[in-house]
This record gives structure tokens, sequence and C-alpha cells, in this order.
């Protein structure tokens, strides 16, 4: 039983501190390093899609109506039901949207600039992989689908055109 216990015990320390060194370091972390033409204007890019105002939406009298026609009991920037799939739920990092670390994964193990060398130590470090077209257009479909309120179609080849942001 003792035994049992230490295991329990370890097993949780261990996945306690595997979660510890995946947090969400936000959209300001990564523009440090993909910025400019050098890197392909990566984060001018997003910053100038939609997914950078995400969050701002849910204030709109829009989002206010939808929240209310759906006996949401909070507003919809308050709403778990919205903020899934408009930004990361975290108070400091909410009014990014859907930023890089929505789609690429939490940052904050593959960040440093030895890990983001190496695409092996990247995904190791808990960043996603996308294998093929079919992997990204499901990412897309994590949030573009029927859940989504407002969903009308999406179509993955000309959305992707209007975000790409490849390196040079
Ligand atoms: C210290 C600088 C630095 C920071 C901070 C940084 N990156 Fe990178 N990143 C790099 C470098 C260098 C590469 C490799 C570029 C190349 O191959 O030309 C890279 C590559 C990438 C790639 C492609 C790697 C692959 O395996 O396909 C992605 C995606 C990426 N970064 C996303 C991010 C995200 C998201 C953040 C913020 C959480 C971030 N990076 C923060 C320097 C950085
Ligand atoms: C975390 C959820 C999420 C993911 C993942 C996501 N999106 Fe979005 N996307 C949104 C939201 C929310 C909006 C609406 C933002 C607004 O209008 O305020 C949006 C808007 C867009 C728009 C603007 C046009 C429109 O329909 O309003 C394009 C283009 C787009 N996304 C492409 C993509 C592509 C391509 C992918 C996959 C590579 C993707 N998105 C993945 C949440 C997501
Ligand atoms: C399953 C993911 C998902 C959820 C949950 C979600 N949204 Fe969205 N939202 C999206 C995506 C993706 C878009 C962009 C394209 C679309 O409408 O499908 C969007 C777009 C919007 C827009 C802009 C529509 C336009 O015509 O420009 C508003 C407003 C909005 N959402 C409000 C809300 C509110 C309010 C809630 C909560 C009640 C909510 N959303 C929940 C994914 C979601
Ligand atoms: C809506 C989802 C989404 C968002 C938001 C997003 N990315 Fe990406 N990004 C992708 C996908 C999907 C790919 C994979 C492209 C591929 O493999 O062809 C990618 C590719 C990349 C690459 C590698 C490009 C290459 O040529 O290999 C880098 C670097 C990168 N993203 C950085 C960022 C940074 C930095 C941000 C935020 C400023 C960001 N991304 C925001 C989905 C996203």
């Amino acid at each position: 039983m003792r035994t049992m216990l230490m295991f329990l015990l370890i097993a949780v320390i261990i996945s306690l501190a595997g979660s510890d060194q995946r947090k969400y370091v936000g959209v300001n972390d990564c523009k440090l390093c993909h910025k400019g033409k050098k890197d392909g204007y990566q984060f001018e890019i997003w910053q100038k899609s939609k997914h950078a105002g995400a969050f701002k939406t849910l204030r709109s009298k829009q989002s206010e109506d939808i929240a209310k026609k759906m006996g949401l009991k909070k507003s919809a920037a308050e709403s778990p039901e919205c903020i899934e799939c408009h930004a990361i739920n975290d108070d400091k990092l909410k009014e990014d949207g859907v930023q890089c670390e929505s789609c690429h994964g939490a940052g904050s193990a593959y960040k440093s600039r030895k890990v983001m060398k190496n695409r092996e130590s990247c995904a190791a470090a808990g960043m996603a992989e996308f294998k093929d077209e079919e992997a990204k257009k499901k990412s897309c479909e994590s949030c573009h689908n029927k859940k989504s309120p407002t969903y009308k179609t999406f179509d993955f080849r000309s959305s992707w055109k209007e975000i790409e942001h490849p390196i040079p």
C-alpha cells in the first residue's frame, strides 16, 4: 500500500512538473523573434488578421445579442462558451484573441532559441505538428465548425491563403 501511494505521489509530481513547463506565454514573446522582413512578417500578418481581434469581437453588440439569445448568464466576453474559440482563457492573455499559441500550442517550453532551431525538439516541447494539409485543416476546424453560433462555411484553402505566414 505504501509503495502504491509513493508511486501515485511521484506520478502526480511528474505530471505537475510537466504541465508547468507548458504554459501559454502570449504573443509578445513570439513577436521577439517572428516579426519584420527577415522572419516573413509573421507577427504583422497575424496582427492584421481577424484572429487578433477575436476577443474584442465578444464585446460587440452582435455578441451580446447572441449571448442573450442563448440564455447565457454572463456577458459574451465573460462566458467560457464563447471564449473557448475566441481566445486563450487566461486573464492576462485573453485580449490577444486567437494567437500563435492557439494553433501552435503553449510555448513556454519551446520558445527558447535552442529548442526552436530544431523541429524535433519543438515537437518534444509541445509544439503542434502539422504533418500534411489534412492536419492543418483539422486544426482550423476545431474552431471553424457548426458549434460557432455565426458559422456559415469554412473553405480551408482560401482561408489559409488569408492567414499564411511562411518563413521566407
Ligand atoms: C528566441 C527567439 C524565438 C522565440 C521567442 C520564438 N521563436 Fe519560433 N522560431 C525561432 C527560430 C530561430 C526558428 C527557426 C526558423 C527557421 O527555421 O528559419 C523558429 C521556428 C518556429 C516555427 C517553425 C518550426 C517548425 O518546427 O515548423 C514555429 C511554428 C514557431 N517558431 C512558432 C513560435 C511561437 C508560437 C512562439 C511563441 C510562443 C515562438 N516561435 C517564439 C525563434 C524563436
Ligand atoms: C482557437 C480557435 C480558432 C482556430 C484554431 C482557428 N480559427 Fe480562424 N477564426 C477564429 C475566430 C474566433 C474567428 C473570428 C474572429 C472575429 O471575427 O473576431 C476566426 C476568423 C478567421 C478568418 C477571418 C474570416 C472569417 O471567417 O471571419 C480566417 C481567414 C480564419 N479564421 C482562418 C483560419 C485558418 C486557416 C485556421 C487554421 C490554420 C484557423 N482560422 C484556425 C478562431 C479560430
Ligand atoms: C466552436 C468555436 C466557437 C464558439 C464556441 C464561438 N465562436 Fe464566435 N466565431 C467562431 C469562428 C470560427 C468565427 C468566424 C467565422 C464563423 O462565424 O464561423 C466566429 C465569429 C464570431 C463573430 C463575428 C461574426 C461575423 O459575422 O463577423 C461573432 C460576433 C461571434 N463569433 C460571437 C460569438 C459569441 C457571442 C459566442 C458565444 C455565445 C461565440 N462566438 C462562440 C468560433 C466560435
Ligand atoms: C490560426 C492558426 C495559426 C495562428 C494564429 C498562427 N499560426 Fe503559425 N502556422 C499555422 C500553421 C497551420 C502552420 C503550418 C504551415 C505548414 O506546415 O505549411 C504555421 C506555420 C508557422 C511557422 C513556420 C512557417 C514555415 O514556413 O515553416 C512559423 C514560424 C509560425 N507559424 C509562427 C507563428 C507565429 C509567431 C504566430 C503568431 C504571431 C503564428 N504562427 C500564428 C497556424 C497558425
